[in-house]
C-alpha cells in the first residue's frame, strides 16, 4: 500500500447540518446520520445536507428507520429517477423499482458475494443505491462490506495512476447469464437481454461528477477486460486493480440491525454482501437511483504527472519507524 496522508483524518468526526448529526464511522468511507425521520418527506435543507453527506462520506447509514416500502421509494425519488433492475426480483407491476431480496432456507443468496458497484453493465450505471433491512435478519452474519474506490485509486503508485489514466474497460451482464436455462425459449430470452444490454466501455479511472475525485472504476463482477490490450496483459492488470478493493484500509464493514438503511454512492464505492448466514433469513428491500454518463480522465502526459498527491507534513515518518539496516 502506498503510504499517503489521508485528508479525511483531519476532518471532524461529528458534524451537524440542518439539525441532523453526521458521525463519521470509517476513515475512508462511512458515516451514520441521526436526527432524521425517513417516514415523512424531508425538509429541503435536511435533504441537501444528506445529499452532500453522501458524496463526502460515500456511504451513509441511518439506524432505527422503521419505514414502509412506499416511504423508501419516496426517499429515493428525492435523489432522482428510480430505475428497474432487469434481472433482480422485484415487487412486480405495482412497483417494479422496488427490489426484494428474500433469502432464507429455501432461497440461498445469489451472486452478490463478489466485489462490484451496481449495474456497471449499463451505459449509465446508477448514481446511488439504497438498501433497507426489515426486521427479518440473521442473528449473526449477513454484513455488507464496502470499499472506497477513490481511496483505492489514491493508494495506487503514481506510476500505476499514470499508466491506467485514459484506459477503458469492457463491462458485461455476465453474472446474470446463469439465470437463463438451456431451453429454446430461455435462450431466446437471453438473446433479447443481450441486445438490450450490450457490453459497455467505461473509463478505468472516472471522475466523480460532484466531488471531482478520481475513482478506480473496474470490478470483478462486471468487468471483462481492458480495451485494446492482449488478454494476458489485461488479466494481469485487472487482477492488480481488483485487488485494491480487498485492502482493509479502504474498506468498511457494515453490520445490519432491524430497520437500518444504508445508502452508497455507487460512483465512488464497491460492495460485497457477505454470504455467511444461510440458512438464516435476511429480508431486504432496495431502490436504485439513475446515474449519468461516466466521465474518465485523459491519458496522462508523462511530462506533467505530479510527483506525489499527498505530501507527508514535516516530521511525519511515512515508513512507520522502519529504517533500512
Ligand atoms: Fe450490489
Amino acid at each position: 500500500m502506498n503510504p499517503r496522508v489521508n485528508p479525511s483524518v483531519a476532518r471532524p468526526v461529528v458534524s451537524q447540518r440542518a439539525g441532523i448529526t453526521i458521525r463519521r464511522t470509517g476513515v475512508n468511507l462511512g458515516a451514520e446520520i441521526s436526527g432524521v425521520d425517513l417516514r415523512h418527506p424531508l425538509p429541503d435543507a435536511q435533504f441537501a445536507a444528506i445529499e452532500a453527506a453522501l458524496v463526502e462520506n460515500e456511504l451513509i447509514i441511518f439506524r432505527d428507520q422503521d419505514i414502509t416500502s412506499e416511504a423508501l421509494m419516496a426517499f429515493g425519488r428525492r435523489f432522482g429517477e428510480l430505475t428497474v433492475h432487469p434481472f433482480a426480483p422485484n415487487e412486480g407491476k405495482n412497483a417494479p423499482e422496488l427490489i426484494k431480496f428474500r433469502n432464507d432456507e429455501t432461497t440461498p443468496p445469489f451472486g452478490t458475494d463478489v466485489w462490484h458497484s451496481d449495474e456497471t453493465f449499463r451505459a449509465e450505471p446508477p448514481m446511488a443505491t439504497i438498501l433497507r433491512a426489515t426486521d427479518e435478519l440473521p442473528a449473526v452474519g449477513g454484513d455488507t462490506m464496502f470499499a472506497s474506490m477513490s481511496a483505492a485509486y489514491d493508494g495506487l503508485s503514481d506510476r500505476m495512476q499514470q499508466y491506467i489514466s485514459g484506459l477503458h474497460a469492457i463491462h458485461d451482464m455476465k453474472p446474470f447469464r446463469p439465470l437463463f436455462g438451456q431451453s429454446l425459449e430461455d435462450r431466446k430470452k437471453l438473446q433479447q437481454f443481450e441486445l438490450m444490454y450490450p457490453p459497455q466501455l467505461h473509463p478505468v479511472v472516472r471522475i466523480h461528477p460532484v466531488s471531482g475525485r478520481k475513482v478506480l472504476f473496474v470490478n470483478p463482477q462486471f468487468t471483462l477486460a481492458i480495451d485494446g490490450m492482449e488478454e494476458r496483459e489485461s488479466r494481469a492488470l485487472l487482477d492488480t486493480l481488483f485487488h485494491q478493493a480487498l485492502i482493509p484500509e479502504y474498506q468498511f464493514r457494515h453490520r445490519w440491525e432491524p430497520h437500518t438503511i444504508a445508502m452508497w454512492d455507487n460512483r465512488s464505492t464497491q460492495h460485497y454482501a457477505v454470504h455467511d448466514y444461510y440458512p438464516q433469513r435476511r429480508y431486504m428491500e432496495r431502490v436504485t437511483i439513475k446515474g449519468g454518463p461516466v466521465t474518465g480522465v485523459p491519458r496522462a502526459d508523462p511530462a506533467s504527472v505530479r510527483r506525489a498527491k499527498y505530501v507527508a507534513p514535516e516530521g511525519v515518518d511515512t515508513h512507520g519507524g522502519h529504517k533500512p539496516h
